[in-house]
């Protein structure tokens, strides 16, 4: 029998590669690119299973007439670049990369909240300009402190409840907003209080965005919800571009009707809104939060176990770790059906 094909979107750890390639035919890019539908299509057609990025979109029109396609694995948690219900009806199924990215992602969150209320990024660059020529003012570069302060999460997830950790160190009061409350233990855990949207935007000297991007998360945070914040506040957004009205949010740190932001996601990333770039009390970051050595890897590693075991491959074989619709395997023909999309 001939080798299954597996496309690779995108330029990977070698090992993980070499690990694909002893079970499939690997197709690896050997460079990062944005792909159009028409690309996407013509890619999918002719392989078993995918690995793809979080700019690439697999929905309808990209799954058009492809019998083949068995498995596409998303290398992210968040999986809004996939339509779940047309790969579900197309019976591909989708995995994402959960878990292994909560403590860094929950690590990265911490760095921007401190470096947005310390100022550390502003101060480098005057430093780097050559700007300190002389003993400073005792009042310059005066930053909001963390600790003592209230934290406020928006999404509670499972980085978010990471994040809430963390905050115990800093001495901090927790507050969180989720549709649903956390179970008492994990509440406990946390020491974090659920409150009302409102209510966090009101109380909160330092808040941060983990929810995942859906139709109905999209501007959670805009004009209206950013006048409800302290000026003093500090917002940072780990979770996804589009959940913050970018437009909105550089007019309040324009206005000083908010301190400072952290901003690791954007609508429209890779481009950021031009006012966001021109601002000294923003701090911007190229969507890296997962971004360590070894949670990259770990991430690139999943994705390789979900597709291996998606096609009966592997010692997962027949049972991927993280699927997303795993519904669709049922409808695959049995123990064959790992080999035979029906
Ligand atoms: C990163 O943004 C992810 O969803 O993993």
């Amino acid at each position: 029998m001939s080798k299954k094909k597996v496309w690779v979107s995108r330029p990977l750890f070698p090992d993980v590669l070499a690990h694909l390639a002893d079970h499939v035919e690997v197709a690896a890019e050997t460079v990062e690119g944005t792909r159009s539908a028409d690309q996407m299509r013509a890619k999918l057609a002719d392989v078993d299973g995918a690995i793809v990025g979080l700019s690439e979109r697999v929905d309808a029109g990209v799954l058009a007439g492809n019998t083949r396609l068995k498995v596409v694995a998303n290398l992210g948690v968040g999986f809004n670049n996939f339509d779940l219900p047309a790969m579900t009806a197309a019976g591909v199924l989708a995995t994402n990369t959960p878990d292994v990215l909560n403590e860094s992602v929950a690590d990265y969150a911490w760095a921007l909240m401190l470096a947005a209320a310390r100022r550390v990024s502003a101060a480098e660059r005057w430093l780097r300009a050559g700007h300190w020529t002389s003993t400073m003012r005792f009042d310059d570069w005066l930053g909001v402190d963390l600790h003592g302060k209230t934290l406020g999460i928006l999404g509670m997830g499972r980085i978010g409840q990471a994040i809430a950790r963390r905050a115990c160190g800093f001495d901090m009061h927790v507050l969180y907003h989720n549709r649903s409350r956390l179970p008492d233990p994990v509440e406990r855990e946390c020491r974090a209080q659920w409150v009302e949207k409102h209510e966090l935007l009101r109380r909160v000297d330092h808040l941060v965005l983990v929810l995942p991007f859906t139709a109905a998360n999209r501007h959670a945070i805009g004009a209206p919800e950013l006048a409800l914040m302290k000026p003093s506040a500090v917002l940072v957004n780990v979770a996804r571009g589009g959940i913050v009205d970018d437009a909105a949010l550089a007019r309040a740190l324009r206005d000083k009707t908010l301190a400072a932001a952290a901003l690791d996601v954007f609508e429209g990333e890779p481009a950021v809104h031009p006012d966001l770039l021109a601002l000294d009390n923003a701090v911007l970051s190229p969507h890296i939060a997962s971004a360590s050595e070894d949670t990259r890897r770990a991430m690139a590693r999943l994705a390789a176990d979900n597709v291996l075991a998606a096609l009966g491959l592997g010692k997962l074989a027949g049972q991927p770790p993280t699927p997303l619709n795993p519904e669709v395997m049922s409808r695959w023909s049995g123990a064959a059906s790992v080999d035979n999309k029906a």
